[in-house]
């Protein structure tokens, strides 16, 4: 089985500062992330003939269970996080806003409802931007570390909303970090994830 990677962060751990401090990328990308990818490796190391040795992560993310399962999935997601965010200032651009208006009305009642769902999903967890089938947008949340590839749905956009993602800058204040996340967004990844019909690649960013 092949071996995944801490992939390659897309900016300068301090290049979100005013938003997450260099500490929080330090701890959040640099300890946890890279423990979920460690584990991941090790679980896979271990039981090599249960996988094919190509298996991609998002693979693994759909069909693994229980323990691996959850290193698979962390792994993925904090990849997916990353990339979702940039230092630049971004807009939606045009058919992707198109598209979050008519799901949710205008983008102050999308940036609303993912606030919203951030804060109540109890517990560790993540907000998600998701597309059906028919390319109909819907906000999600899950908890620990499940994902929406495994409903068929295709990622779009995700905030984590573990406490450890937020803890250092915002302590306790879960919602000033859900309000906040919106001044770093990635919009061309996300307008790039909305055109696909395929998640994603994620794999390519830690092999
Ligand atoms: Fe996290």
């Amino acid at each position: 089985m092949r071996k995944f990677k801490l992939p390659e962060l897309p900016y300068a751990k301090d290049a979100l500062k005013s938003y997450l401090s260099a500490e929080t990328l330090e701890y959040h990308y640099g300890k946890h992330h890279k423990a979920y990818v460690d584990k991941l490796n090790d679980m896979l190391g271990a039981d090599s003939t249960a996988w094919n040795p190509d298996a991609t992560l998002e693979e693994v993310v759909v069909k693994s269970q229980g323990g691996l399962f959850n290193q698979a999935g962390q792994a993925w997601n904090h990849t997916f996080y990353w990339y979702g965010m940039t230092p630049d200032q971004q807009r939606p651009e045009s058919a992707l806003s198109d598209a979050i208006d008519l799901s949710f009305g205008s983008f102050d009642k999308f940036k609303a409802t993912f606030v919203e769902k951030g804060v109540g999903q109890f517990g560790s967890g993540w907000v998600w931007l998701v597309k059906d089938a028919n390319k109909n947008l819907e906000i999600v949340s899950t908890a620990n570390a499940e994902n929406p590839l495994r409903q068929k749905r295709i990622p779009l956009l995700v905030c984590d909303v573990w406490e450890h993602a937020y803890y250092i800058d915002f302590r306790n204040e879960r919602k000033k970090y859900l309000d906040n996340f919106f001044q770093c967004v990635n919009w061309r990844f996300v307008a790039e994830n909305f055109a696909s019909d395929r998640p994603a690649n994620i794999t390519t960013l830690m092999t």
